[in-house]
């Protein structure tokens, strides 16, 4: 497919660059890109469980990911190897799948990106393995909460600063804390394009929305303090304090009168527990 064919038109933002507005085609395609990406995390769900090892969960993914026509985005991206990231507990994002046993009492984020057909599906989600502590499970819920307000605050002539906004007073609300250092971004036939989404921001402000745009929304929410650090495997962030950080994430595109999810669950599943 010609790429002309499915970029109508673009804005030059002067902080955030040329961002994409995409036509039906792309729509068409990032449904199906985000559909095989929530199908993932669905087909995971079962096996989310004590004892579980994450690099398994890796393997099963990267089988799914094939027998369904797709390719991971992230295996050979700027040197990382695996179809997954698994954040468990304090691991505040990009987390790697290794021989580690999943616990009792642990908070998960699995985040899977897929490509079909050039198109990219980014999602991830929270998983509770066994019986989690009240404060782990509240942290869960907030942050889910903060996506869903981050993504009704999404339409067009809104902006990003409305987005943000909506999910830092509703973390903050319960104070908890939202992190700084990483955001979501603009997706389409690239991976990682403009704009970054912060998970902050003063209503207002940024960039205005506009029919065609396509983007994630991935708030990270700390229990503690917002700082984070690298591991020296250069990608694992965790919380300075080691406090519990939770996260979930879709990617969206801007509609006429609003937004549609591209990485909804087709069974339904949105926030734990997931009911199986
Ligand atoms: N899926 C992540 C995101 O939401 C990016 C992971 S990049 C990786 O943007 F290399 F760490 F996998
Ligand atoms: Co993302
Ligand atoms: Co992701």
């Amino acid at each position: 497919m010609n790429i002309a064919t499915t970029l109508d038109r673009y804005v030059n933002d002067p902080a955030e660059g040329t961002i994409r507005l995409h036509g039906p085609e792309g729509f068409a395609g990032m449904r199906r890109a985000g559909e095989l990406a929530a199908r993932v995390l669905d087909m995971l769900t079962p096996y989310v469980v004590p004892d579980a090892v994450t690099a398994d969960l890796d393997q099963m993914t990267y089988d799914f990911v094939r027998a369904n026509g797709a390719v991971s985005a992230t295996i050979f991206y700027r040197g990382y190897s695996h179809s997954l990231c698994i954040s468990v507990n304090h691991v505040v994002c990009h987390g790697i799948p290794s021989a580690r046993k999943l616990k009792d009492g642990d908070i998960v984020n699995i985040d899977v990106t897929v490509v079909v057909d050039g198109w990219h599906g980014d999602t991830s989600r929270m998983f509770l393995v066994g019986d989690v502590a009240l404060k782990a499970r509240k942290l869960v819920e907030v942050t889910h909460e903060c996506l869903h307000l981050g993504i009704a605050a999404a339409r067009p002539g809104a902006t990003l600063g409305d987005v943000g906004h909506a999910i830092q007073s509703h973390a903050e609300k319960h104070r908890m804390s939202v992190v700084r250092d990483f955001c979501g971004h603009g997706l389409g036939r690239v991976f990682h394009d403009a704009p970054n989404v912060v998970h902050l921001g003063r209503p207002g402000r940024g960039v205005v929305l506009q029919p065609g745009m396509f983007f994630t929304i991935e708030p990270m929410i700390n229990l503690g303090r917002p700082d984070v650090k690298l591991l020296d495997d250069g990608w694992t962030a965790v919380t300075r304090d080691r406090s519990l950080s939770a996260q979930f994430e879709h990617s969206i595109g801007i509609t006429e009168t609003g937004n549609e999810i591209f990485t909804g669950s087709p069974l339904g599943y949105s926030a734990p527990p997931y009911g199986i």
